[in-house]
């Protein structure tokens, strides 16, 4: 008895924003992390709390917000992690040394816009890893080890416009990944690709404004002459395609190379 009135009394002193409620012990703005206003738009900034999870904390009920979560330790995401924070508009999970997102992370961020997972140890985008964002427009998956994409990753995300996937190990794309996505900007710098095909990948984005193929280990023979013929019919930005392979090849650009060069016909005599 004695300790508890001394406990309130502790309390008190504490001030008011501590006594007010038990509810509010978990409030994610009064507890751990920074809530700001900017632009109409709260930006919470939890970066580096040492967070290995954040579903048990809570966020601002009726409000839009950012929520900067960066330099945590969120290594896994599991089922529902984000269940409560479906007025989030953009999401930075970077650098986290994030390696596994469970199906279902990211239930409930129905409104999200803008997901940050750059800088992590991902391996992985599987068909289910995205389940729930149905508005997402903008996704950034740089620097990671992403060397599988499963061909239906991006299939519900019939909003998503910007792709980022520059510096991972992809060493090819799934046939159709881009079918329901109706991308405008696509970066794939920095992976192991040596060839892409026109069916199943670039037939599906005839509407890019911009694309980075760079540093990649291209390939250049008969098997490169569909990108080089849909890189002729496109206008819009795109970066230097160098081959690194054949050996007679070796750095040569794309784009200056003729479809002999790039596919020396074979003499058949009797063609002749
Ligand atoms: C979400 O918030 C509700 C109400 O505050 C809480 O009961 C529930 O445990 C939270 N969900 C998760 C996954 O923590
Ligand atoms: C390049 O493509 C040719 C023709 O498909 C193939 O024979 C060769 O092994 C490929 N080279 C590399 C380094 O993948």
């Amino acid at each position: 008895m004695l300790s508890g009135v001394w406990f309130l009394s502790v309390l008190t002193v504490a001030g008011i924003l501590q006594t007010e409620s038990r509810k509010t012990a978990k409030d994610i703005c009064k507890i751990r992390c920074l809530c700001e206003e900017k632009e109409n738009v709260l930006n919470i900034n939890c970066e580096n709390k040492g967070f290995t999870t954040v579903s048990l904390l809570q966020p601002p009920q009726y409000r839009i917000y950012q929520l900067f979560l960066n330099g945590n330790l969120l290594t896994r995401l599991y089922p529902n992690e984000f269940v409560n924070y479906s007025n989030a508009v953009t999401l930075h999970l970077g650098n986290n040394g994030l390696q596994e997102i469970r199906p279902g992370a990211f239930s409930g961020l129905k409104t999200l816009k803008r997901l940050h997972l750059n800088n992590n140890k991902l391996e992985v985008l599987r068909e289910d890893t995205f389940l729930g964002l149905e508005s997402l427009e903008y996704l950034q998956a740089d620097y990671n080890y992403i060397s599988t994409i499963e061909a239906g990753a991006f299939s519900k995300l019939n909003k998503l416009k910007v792709l980022i996937l520059n510096d991972n190990l992809l060493l090819s794309l799934p046939s159709n990944v881009f079918r329901f996505v109706l991308l405008t900007h696509l970066d794939l710098r920095g992976n192991r690709l040596k060839v892409m095909p026109f069916a199943g990948v670039l037939e599906h984005i005839g509407g890019i404004m911009e694309i980075q193929l760079e540093e990649n280990p291209w390939n250049c023979t008969c098997d490169l002459l569909p990108l080089k013929a849909w890189l002729d019919t496109i206008t819009v930005f795109v970066g230097e395609i160098v081959c690194e392979t054949p050996f007679r090849l070796h750095g040569k650009d794309v784009t200056q190379l003729t479809r002999q060069d790039l596919c020396p016909r074979k003499h058949h005599h009797h063609h002749h």
